[in-house]
């Protein structure tokens, strides 16, 4: 038994989450109601005689977990949870009353009933999560009206650049199911690998979910040093399906195509273009990682796939891709070209829509409609049954919209959740700091959306892509949750809430109430900014050269003169032995030098494996660090007149090498 009643005499005062006073009842509950009224009395009191009926299975063995509840009604269960079809509230709806009497949870359908239970629970201390309860507490009268603004709330992983156990999957879907997310976007494929089993095909797998070591897939993203995947079973993704039906979670699979497919194209290359491999740049690599349009089989491939894959996932949908296709592979393939123009096509986007078409047909075979990235109706000749994710910018999201697509809103700049959330600290920033304000701010009025254009947004969804998640393991306990929460509540707000009824300095007060909750779910949440660095950052005169032939002339210039925080690449990857050296008008003393080869954060296009040496003379070097994923930092206390950052790894997985000038930082009192 969870349910840890002590005896204490104070009644009500113990845990009461009521302030009397308001006419409005204060609660916490995220994503906020739509309709809050107070009723009748003050408060129902939760205590060690108190029990639960609910009449849904399902839910019982759930809510289990938390209160003590049973199949049968008796005199101790005064709370009641029950679906009841004729409540009259939209799909995903329910009514929670609360009387001194009894507690009534009643939900249009499982998953109107599942959120009542979600809200329910916010209504208790956030110990309830940790199974249950360690004094009465008593929660306000209040009749809870509430249902879904947008059908689709989403949350989308990506398992093919990190992988994720599915223990950890199931964990995500808990905590998305909380805060009534009800859709799981699992990114199951990429360049980096394939992670789910098809069994008429067992090399997906056992080639194409490896990369580094012995595998064709070569290392990057932060796994150097090892053979790194991981891939999921049938029978792990049932049991993954099944857990987040439990929680009223639908889990969407995606498989990119007919671009990001580098994996697949090291199983089978056949399946690719047979066009030059594009690896002078990139240490032999072959970068070719499109679907060959115009080749048979891979239709009859692609048809195994998805039949296999219709019958682990139940979901209506399935995403087939559509994002950043390197087009030129298929300008230079004879067949496609071909193709392309038997067909009369104008753009190559066209052919794109093409082959996306007749994976819409597979998929549809076997009773699924297609998602797909935005790019992927730029030919204009995608089918209308696709579900669009607009993501490169609010403009494919009101294309999308224009044109009468169902369209999901994961627009970067305020939905992509692999953005950092403060200057200083971990995360991508090409589309900007992604803060949980930003992303609460979207408003699609505001965007310019008009009524017909709203009338097609499906909901909203956030995205974590992990090209950065292998590297953050070091610093970061759980990076997925750190980077997820809280904004994957501003996101189930967004979707849940109506516009009208969303304000952020509300929002921003339930949030920081929240936090005890999040800690007692388990959730890694981010709590705060982290301190940037100590030191005032100086600029003292330099010049920078490299071994490198760099991709733009004025390349080094710009390095040389602090020029430009975001850097610069190189026409090649590196080799060993290849060298960036810093060297100083004046010698530097008594500074912290943070140095990076690759992007800062992205452990992408550096000396996956290095030295760094300094020299007083600019002559004579001496070892001072290694680099870790591309970057080191060092501590100067005798005079420098030069740094050096050597290469001890030929090939960085990318066709180029991305060089950035020093960080250079003096403490305050120097
Ligand atoms: C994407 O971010 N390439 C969908
Ligand atoms: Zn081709």
């Amino acid at each position: 038994m969870k349910f840890r009643c002590l005896l204490v005499a104070t009644l009500f005062a113990v845990c009461g989450v009521w302030v009397a006073d308001a006419s409005k009842p204060s609660l916490d509950v995220i994503p906020l109601p739509r309709s809050v009224e107070q009723t009748e009395g003050q408060f129902f009191r939760f205590d060690d005689n108190t029990t639960v009926y609910c009449s849904v299975p399902q839910l019982r063995r759930y809510l289990g977990d938390y209160l003590p509840t049973y199949s049968w009604r008796s005199l101790r269960s005064r709370v009641e949870v029950r679906i009841n079809p004729s409540l009259g509230v939209p799909k995903e709806g329910y009514v929670l009353s609360v009387t001194p009497e009894r507690v009534v949870v009643e939900g249009a359908d499982y998953a109107g009933t599942f959120y009542g239970v979600q809200t329910l629970l916010q209504m208790f201390p956030a110990e309830v999560y940790e199974g249950g309860f360690r004094s009465p507490c008593s929660i306000p009268c209040v009749k809870i009206t509430d249902w879904p603004e947008y059908p689709y709330r989403g949350q989308h992983l990506d398992v093919a650049r990190t992988f994720v156990p599915i223990e950890g999957v199931k964990e995500f879907v808990d905590h998305l199911s909380r805060y009534k997310i009800n859709r799981l976007h699992l990114h199951l494929t990429d360049d980096q690998g394939w992670r789910v089993e098809i069994k008429s095909h067992p090399e997906l797998t056992s080639i194409g979910a490896w990369r580094g070591g012995d595998s064709p897939i070569w290392a990057v993203y932060g796994s150097f040093e090892e053979k790194y995947g991981g891939f999921y079973t049938q029978a792990e993704l049932r049991d993954l399906v099944a857990y987040a039906a439990e929680r009223a979670v639908t889990v969407i699979p995606e498989i990119d195509l007919p671009g990001h497919s580098l994996a697949v194209g090291k199983v089978y290359p056949e399946v690719l273009c047979p066009v030059e491999r594009d690896n002078t740049a990139a240490a032999g690599y072959d970068r070719r990682n499109v679907w060959c349009v115009s080749r048979e089989e891979n239709y009859a491939l692609l048809d195994d796939i998805f039949r296999e894959l219709a019958d682990v996932f139940p979901s209506e949908w399935v995403h087939i891709g559509g994002d950043e296709v390197n087009m030129r592979q298929w300008k230079e393939c004879p067949h496609c070209s071909a193709l392309y123009n038997q067909k009369g096509f104008t753009s190559y986007a066209q052919l794109e829509a093409h082959f996306l078409n007749r994976v819409v047909e597979i998929v549809g075979r076997y009773g699924k409609l297609p998602v797909v990235w935005n790019e992927a109706i730029n030919g204009g000749n995608l089918t209308k049954d696709a579900l669009v994710c607009g993501w490169d910018g609010i403009k494919p999201c009101h294309k999308a919209t224009a044109e009468g697509y169902r369209t999901v809103i994961m627009t970067a700049q305020w939905f992509y959740f692999d953005m950092r959330q403060s200057a200083h600290e971990w995360g991508h920033n090409w589309a900007g700091i992604v803060t949980a304000e930003k992303c609460y701010s979207i408003d699609l009025i505001e965007q310019g959306f008009s009524e017909a254009q709203m009338a097609v947004v499906e909901g909203f969804e956030g995205a974590f892509w992990s090209e950065i998640h292998l590297a953050a393991k070091p610093h970061f306990e759980n990076y997925v949750e750190y980077m997820t929460f809280p904004r994957v509540c501003a996101v189930a707000e967004v979707g849940w809430t109506p516009q009208d009824r969303r304000e952020w300095s509300d929002f921003s007060v339930r949030l920081v109430a929240h936090g005890e909750r999040m800690e007692a779910m388990g959730i890694s949440y981010r709590r705060e900014a982290p301190q940037p660095p100590q030191g005032r950052q100086i600029t003292p005169k330099m010049t920078v050269t490299t071994s490198l032939p760099m991709s733009k002339s004025e390349a080094l210039g710009k390095l040389s003169a602090y020029a430009n925080d975001w850097g610069y690449t190189s026409k090649r990857t590196c080799k060993n032995g290849d060298w960036v050296l810093y060297e100083f008008a004046d010698a530097i003393d008594d500074v912290e030098v943070e140095l990076t080869t690759g992007y800062r954060h992205v452990v992408r296009g550096m000396f996956p494996t290095g030295v760094v040496e300094v020299s007083a003379n600019g002559i004579d070097f001496r070892h001072i660090a290694d680099l870790y994923n591309g970057s080191a930092t060092i501590h100067i206390t005798r005079p420098v007149k030069a740094i050096r950052l050597r290469s001890t790894a030929t090939g960085n997985g990318d066709s180029f090498v991305f060089l950035q000038h020093p960080l250079i930082r003096r403490e305050k009192n120097n």
